[in-house]
């Protein structure tokens, strides 16, 4: 439709996206036998398959694994700005989740320098620009969560490449059992190194858990946020406070299977109530699908219109991590 092809063209920012969530099925196949990682199958139109959270992070690590070589990140990262810039993304805060590869031996500068380089030539072909968020994998528990804020810290203290370019910390991976409040050394030290703070919570979790993030960890932004309306005292809040809820609609359906239709989702009451609900790909290539086709997708499911949908992507704006200058210049 006319709206899907303006939603195209109009300039977005993304703010929750893993970079390793757009890893094109054929750079994966490629990575994979460059670097000795056996695939479940080489066809890359069946490589993306999963039915619930806990088989689409089996997948998620798959796609982790593959990235062996600093090179490889750089590669990820290059492909995913032009990708994206291809639909309209003009800035981006993506996370990186390397506890997996920290774990078996991979050297935390390397990948941080990988990323600057790829991240880098995107930039310089597209003009679009893309900063980066640290996320803990929480499987990997607090204590190893704080070890990679400290090493981060350090690098940045001794200006490795693109430290500079990480400008935020967050948590991701599974919900389930881990009570956030126990990251808090985490928080506390990586708002101590100048930081700023988000956390992947209520994809699987209760509306208390939510607040815990806020209550406790301190953080400015909350990703996927989804049972924020089920505590009306915690919406007045976030409304009041103006805390950006990160929210990824297609990937509540299709990965977490919170709601069974878009329709369902509670994007459009949490819009209703003033709070400030960005829209957001999640993982794109494993959803195949990119920012403009998730603007169009809420746009069908909710009946907005253009004068919506320009103010979701604005209200994206106030909700990044920029100066003032930064967000002016993007309005
Ligand atoms: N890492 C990548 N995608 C994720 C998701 N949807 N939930 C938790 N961790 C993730
Ligand atoms: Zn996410």
């Amino acid at each position: 439709t006319s709206l899907a092809a303006a939603l195209d063209a109009l300039p977005k920012v993304e703010l929750h996206c893993h970079i390793e969530g757009t890893m094109r099925p054929s750079t994966l196949v490629d990575l994979a036998r460059r670097n000795g990682l056996d695939l479940p199958t080489s066809d890359p139109a069946e490589l993306y398959r999963y039915d619930s959270l806990d088989s689409f992070l089996e997948v998620f690590w798959m796609v982790q694994s593959a990235l062996g070589r600093p090179g490889d990140w750089a590669r990820l990262a290059y492909e995913s700005v032009v990708d994206s810039a291809a639909h309209g993304v003009v800035h981006c805060e993506a996370f990186f989740t390397p506890a997996r590869h920290l774990a078996a031996g991979q050297d935390l500068a390397a990948i941080v320098a990988g990323l600057d380089e790829g991240l880098a030539a995107g930039e310089a072909e597209t003009g679009a620009r893309c900063l980066l968020i640290a996320d803990m994998d929480r499987a990997f528990g607090p204590a190893v969560g704080l070890q990679q804020v400290q090493a981060l810290a350090a690098l940045r203290h001794a200006g490795a490449r693109g430290t500079e370019r990480v400008i935020g910390v967050g948590m991701d991976s599974t919900e389930r059992g881990i009570d956030p409040a126990s990251f808090r050394s985490a928080y506390d030290a990586a708002r101590a190194a100048g930081f700023r703070l988000t956390a992947h919570q209520g994809e699987n979790s209760p509306a208390s858990a939510i607040a815990a993030c806020l209550d406790i960890l301190g953080v400015e932004r909350v990703d996927h946020g989804v049972p924020v309306m089920d505590d009306s005292e915690l919406v007045s809040r976030m409304v009041g406070e103006r805390v950006p809820i990160t929210v990824c609609p297609t990937s509540n359906v299709v990965i977490a299977n919170v709601v069974d239709r878009l329709e369902d989702h509670p994007y459009a009451r949490m819009r209703t109530a003033g709070l400030l609900a960005t829209i957001n790909t999640d993982d794109p290539a494993l959803t195949d699908l990119d920012l403009a086709q998730e603007y169009a997708a809420v746009a069908a499911a909710f009946g907005y219109g253009w004068d919506e949908m320009v103010h979701i992507a604005l209200d994206a704006v106030d909700a990044c991590w920029l100066d003032d200058a930064g967000k002016a210049a993007l309005r």
